[in-house]
């Protein structure tokens, strides 16, 4: 495989040898040795169409820390403005001799159009409301981490999973690994056939969080929304926000997790996201591993 299109593109041995190089490449960092020698000779251009904090810096002390050679490309700064089709713009940059490219779009399925048109290895950094993979693959190495297996466990992905590419991505990973998977949000902000997907719909959020293991707590895309469709933000916060009220209240002691950014006080409160049920800084410290995992086994296809 010399992409990273979506998690819908692999299977359940992919995703565990990419969870073993991750395993290697977390020890070797907790050992302090924050960088390999394993890609010195790629290039690496992370082009980014849509703003992002936590997944551009991520991919880029990924690579740093693998030895290759990185270059950042933002569009708003750049000629796309003049202009310039998503195809020149990355044969511009691969003819700098550039290997790979990761990409953030917002348009769905940007990564497989660019990887038919152009000759590099695509990682799909988030395109639009489809897939964001590799967020998925740090999502369920975290679970793995703090429960000891993804097989088996309850998750529940709660909030906007129609404009969700997180959601998506995680559904098809978590389904892959055999974990249970439950949707919960207003009825507006489900996909129609999402049980189609193997998955169920809960709308009630408590008995949702008492049936499940993990909650992973979704942001509403504003950015992707069409408000006419919506509860206002209060009514979405008092049906389907977490505070620790309701999870105090709960049978059992769940994991918390959220692929940020956070809209505290919306989708959570501050005194769940920053509790000790909160695993959202422990998944953004696995990103960098996987992500390292990710770029080292497909550039052992290029080189
Ligand atoms: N989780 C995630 O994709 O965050 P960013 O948009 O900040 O990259």
């Amino acid at each position: 495989v010399k992409h990273l299109l979506g998690i819908k593109y692999l299977n359940e041995n992919d995703i565990q040898l990419i969870f073993e190089t991750a395993d290697h490449f977390k020890e070797v960092i907790n050992r302090s040795i924050k960088k390999v020698p394993s890609l010195r000779d790629i290039t690496i251009a992370n082009i980014f169409f849509e703003n992002s904090t936590r997944t551009k810096l991520s991919f880029e002390l990924a690579e740093k820390r693998l030895s290759a050679d990185v270059i950042n490309f933002s569009a708003a700064q750049s000629s796309v403005k003049k202009g310039e089709t998503l195809i020149d713009t990355v044969n511009n940059i691969l003819s700098m001799k550039v290997d790979m490219v990761v990409m953030r779009h917002p348009n769905p399925g940007a990564g497989i159009f660019l990887s038919k048109h152009v000759n590099a290895s695509i990682v799909n950094a988030g395109d639009g409301a489809h897939e964001h993979p590799t967020q998925a693959l740090l999502d369920s190495y975290s679970i793995r981490e703090k429960l000891g297996d993804v097989a088996g466990k309850n998750v529940v992905i709660v909030g906007d999973i129609l404009h969700s590419r997180v959601a998506l991505s995680n559904i098809f990973a978590l389904k892959l690994q055999g974990a249970n998977v439950k949707v919960c949000g207003p009825k507006t902000l489900l996909p129609k056939h999402i049980e189609s997907l193997g998955v169920e719909v809960e709308t009630d959020l408590r008995k949702a969080l008492n049936w499940c293991d993990v909650a992973n707590m979704l942001r509403i895309q504003n950015e992707r929304l069409d408000i006419s469709y919506f509860p206002t933000t209060r009514e979405y916060t008092q049906q389907f926000g977490v505070n620790k009220k309701l999870l105090n209240s709960l049978d059992k002691e769940i994991v918390i997790m959220h692929p940020g950014p956070i809209n505290r006080g919306v989708e959570i409160t501050s005194d769940v996201a920053d509790s000790k049920q909160s695993i959202i800084l422990n998944q953004v410290e696995n990103g960098v591993a996987i992500r390292m995992a990710v770029i080292y086994l497909l550039a052992s296809k290029i080189k």
